[in-house]
């Protein structure tokens, strides 16, 4: 069987992962909506797109090192948010933001994170983010942005594509959607995982940790979780984005944009960066892929606004393009989950360094950063 240190890229990462995992949480991790197009698309995207390699330069000194306002990170790669991790690993929330930390590169914390904001922020004080859902109910909203920031978090990134409940049919079929209630077969098959069984049995249920404050002293893992999905998703509006913009003090970032005037209007609003996303897949299946909407995106709010995007990102070559079609920073969901449940906060490193080695392979290979460019193939969205 395949170690950690024998995983060379992130397809081996995900087989060493899922083989760990009991289905109900590999399928949970790697699902997407509906048909699972929108998943797909993604993915094509990037082997849709070729960059243009140019030869005879000096490129013993590349640096992967990039810049976003005040803070200089170690490549242009962070861990996107990922709700309900502690299933994939007890304490995964944690192993990622350490990660982070070790590799100086942003962590962000997801608002269905099984950590809290402030154990994060702890965990990587250089790095952690925080993911917001807007709740039903603005008390409990504007508490997470207060504490996010009494933290000493610095980002904010506010999820805007989720306004309802998507249709994840591997998690109907396993019986994980709220209120979760596993099938029998689901339950067989988790009995076939004991590595995983064991530490799911020794350290209970992961819980929406942000969220206890709100669910009343002592209140259980369930009572949690039942709060949480009676407030989210919530159909938010431009005029709530406004408001939290009032509300923080910090680097507003709006995730989940994929039009070009949802864009504009972002900024208008005075989001400091837009995250073109499509939830990598898991909320609208016929969703364009987020890559294929970056140059529109660009053109609509100049050069100026910080771009940032995910979504099937799983090569050094894809953030290369990725930011040779107008990102100025990328993130990856899945990758990072793959390394946790694999191997922990060293899966997690495992899966940054694989990211590491193929990007400074790649950009030498183009000779340099600035030559890299894209010649789209075959996606219909560009
Ligand atoms: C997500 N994503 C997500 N996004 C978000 O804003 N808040 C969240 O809580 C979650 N939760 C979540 C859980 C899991 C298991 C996955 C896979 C994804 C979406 C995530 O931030 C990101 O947009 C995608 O994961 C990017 O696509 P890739 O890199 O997974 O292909």
């Amino acid at each position: 069987m395949t170690s950690l240190q024998g995983c060379h890229n992130i397809d081996s990462l995900a087989r060493l992962a899922q083989r760990y995992l009991p289905r109900l949480v590999w399928d949970y991790i790697e699902g997407g909506v509906d048909d699972e197009a929108c998943l797909v698309r993604n993915r094509q995207a990037f082997d849709g797109v070729t960059l243009m390699p140019r030869y005879l330069v000096d490129v013993s000194s590349l640096t992967l090192s990039r810049s976003l306002w005040t803070q200089t990170y170690a490549m242009p790669l962070g861990i996107a948010p990922t709700g309900l991790a502690g299933f994939a690993r007890h304490g995964a929330d944690l192993m990622l933001a350490r990660a982070a930390q070790q590799f100086g590169v942003p962590f962000v914390l997801s608002g269905a994170g099984t950590a809290s904001i402030e154990a994060a922020a702890q965990a990587a004080p250089d790095q952690t983010w925080f993911q917001l859902y807007v709740s039903r109910e603005q008390r409990i909203t504007e508490d997470l942005v207060r504490r996010a920031a009494a933290a000493g978090v610095q980002h904010l990134v506010v999820t805007v594509d989720v306004p309802v409940h998507s249709n994840r049919e591997r998690d109907v079929r396993n019986g994980f959607v709220p209120p979760v209630k596993p099938t029998l077969s689901a339950i067989a098959d988790a009995l076939c995982h004991p590595a995983w069984l064991a530490r799911f049995a020794k350290q209970g249920l992961p819980r929406f940790e942000s969220w206890a404050p709100y669910a009343g002293e002592g209140a259980s893992a369930r009572q949690i979780a039942d709060l949480f999905t009676s407030q989210i998703p919530f159909t938010q509006t431009w005029r709530d984005l406004a408001r939290l913009r009032e509300l923080w003090a910090g680097k507003f970032i709006v995730k989940g944009i994929l039009h070009a005037d949802d864009a504009r209007r972002a900024v208008e609003v005075g989001a400091d960066a837009v995250w073109v996303s499509n939830h990598g897949g898991r909320v609208l299946d016929s969703a364009p892929s987020a890559l294929s909407c970056l140059p529109a995106i660009r053109q609509a709010v100049g050069p100026q606004t910080v771009l940032l995007v995910d979504g099937g990102v799983r090569r050094g070559s894809d953030v290369i393009k990725a930011l040779a079609m107008g990102a100025d920073f990328v993130f990856a969901g899945r990758p990072m989950m793959y390394g946790v449940a694999a191997g922990g906060q060293a899966g997690v490193a495992q899966a940054l360094a694989i990211f590491q080695r193929e990007l400074s392979l790649g950009v030498a290979q183009l000779g340099g950063w600035g030559s890299a460019t894209h010649t789209p193939v075959q996606d219909q969205g560009l």
